[in-house]
């Protein structure tokens, strides 16, 4: 399990494949098809057990979309979902049942933390938060019933960097699943099931797919896990369709290329806008300011795409800045190679209170960068000059579009 096959640069490339000389398309097939024709209803029965049944039980597309984020990984198996919270909640669904705890840090996708403070209660399933980067407090709050040990790592929106080395041997220490959202990550930057944690989850609507045109979740890790929740995954019906699973093969394959420039481009953008009069405060790993800085440049090969930073200013100038820029598109998500910028508050944390905001430090202040592939130089000028919003009288009129 801790053992890559592949580099990653190379599996997103390849996945799993077997490079020996074959006739046949370099470009995958899409089995773009909800079930499968047999002969006789001996078959029938054969099949229920592959991926040539039905495809909400599986399909040769998800397969080949399964084997390469294993082989990207570098686990023992994996699992794509229709979305990123379609992994994080079939996973937990399969793995928990009434009366199990969770220890989970504080800072979190919003919607992780909405599922686990209104939806796991109703099936008696508690989860303790703790804060993010003292670790005290995670081995604290262990009880005989805590089951799992949830992560994330960036975290969403504040970029906190969690020592995974550290929580994956409380995790074994104590007898508990460990599971990290990577996704602000990605399979790049960092490989978690090399420090030992059990499951790895990506939204791959970000990074892995990489062009802002699916929604999709993947899981990979323990095959005993992975195999339970793929179980699961039959009966929730969260499976992916084939074409976005065709989609994600083909995003993967310049995921690493893509990462990189990422990794360069926010570099350059956070020290710019860490020497800008305008700007309170700037979070990003890589930056040696960060409170986490060493132990990101000791598990990171790179400080991934997502710069957030605070206006020295109220609420309404960190939405004016954002609606100032052009060249990041003012939407929510990330991970695609073209430039976004969000407010967090109002859209990845809009779903959950106040109070629960200001205990993981997200503020009205915040800016959420998605940096692009563009040309660092155009991103900067765009910054620049959206900047001079912060403070100026010009109150430019706030909408507030759909959330997610
Ligand atoms: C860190 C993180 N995890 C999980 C999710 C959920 O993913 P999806 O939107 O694909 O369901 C998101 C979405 O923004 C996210 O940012």
């Amino acid at each position: 399990m801790k053992q890559r096959r592949r580099r990653a640069e190379t599996a997103a490339v390849r996945g799993a494949s077997d490079l020996q000389k074959k006739n046949g398309p370099v470009a995958p097939e899409i089995y773009q098809t909800s079930t499968f024709e047999v002969a006789d209803n001996e078959e029938q029965i054969r099949v229920t057990t592959t991926d040539r049944y039905y495809t909400r039980w599986g399909n040769p597309t998800i397969t080949l979309a399964e084997q390469t984020v294993t082989a990207l990984e570098g686990t023992e198996a994996a699992l794509v979902f229709a979305s990123g919270m379609g992994a994080i909640t079939t996973t937990i669904l399969s793995l928990l049942k009434a009366g199990d705890h969770i220890v989970a840090q504080r800072d979190l996708y919003g919607g992780v933390t909405k599922f686990f403070s209104e939806w796991l209660p109703r099936l008696g399933i508690e989860t303790t938060l703790v804060d993010t980067t003292e670790y005290e407090q995670h081995s604290r709050a262990i009880r005989p019933n805590t089951k799992l040990l949830y992560l994330e790592s960036p975290t969403n929106p504040a970029l906190r960097i969690v020592d995974m080395e550290k929580t994956a041997a409380l995790a074994r220490q104590h007898g508990l699943i460990s599971m990290i959202d990577s996704t602000f990550g990605t399979p790049i930057n960092q490989h978690p099931a090399e420090y030992g944690i059990d499951l790895v989850m990506h939204s791959g609507t970000k990074y892995l797919s990489g062009h802002a045109d699916l929604t999709c979740g993947v899981i990979s890790g323990r095959r005993d896990l992975i195999e339970q929740v793929g179980e699961s995954r039959k009966t929730l019906g969260n499976c992916m369709d084939p074409h976005a699973a065709w989609l994600l093969i083909r995003g993967l394959k310049t995921l690493a290329v893509r990462v990189a420039r990422q990794n360069d481009n926010a570099l350059r953008v956070a020290g710019f806008l860490e020497q800008h009069a305008k700007v309170r405060r700037v979070h990003y790993p890589f930056l040696k300011s960060h409170p986490q800085y060493a132990i990101a440049r000791q598990q990171m090969s790179g400080g991934s795409g997502m710069v957030t930073f605070e206006v020295d200013g109220s609420g309404d100038d960190a939405r004016r800045v954002s609606e100032a820029m052009k060249l990041f598109t003012l939407a929510t998500s990330l991970g695609g190679v073209e430039s976004l910028v969000s407010i967090p508050v109002l859209t990845s944390h809009a779903m959950i209170s106040a109070e629960q905001r200001a205990q993981m430090g997200v503020t009205e202040q915040m800016v959420r960068l998605s940096v692009g592939i563009e040309a660092v130089e155009d991103q900067i000028e765009d910054l620049e000059r959206a900047l001079e919003a912060v403070n100026s009288r010009v109150r430019v009129p706030v909408g507030s579009g759909p959330r997610s």
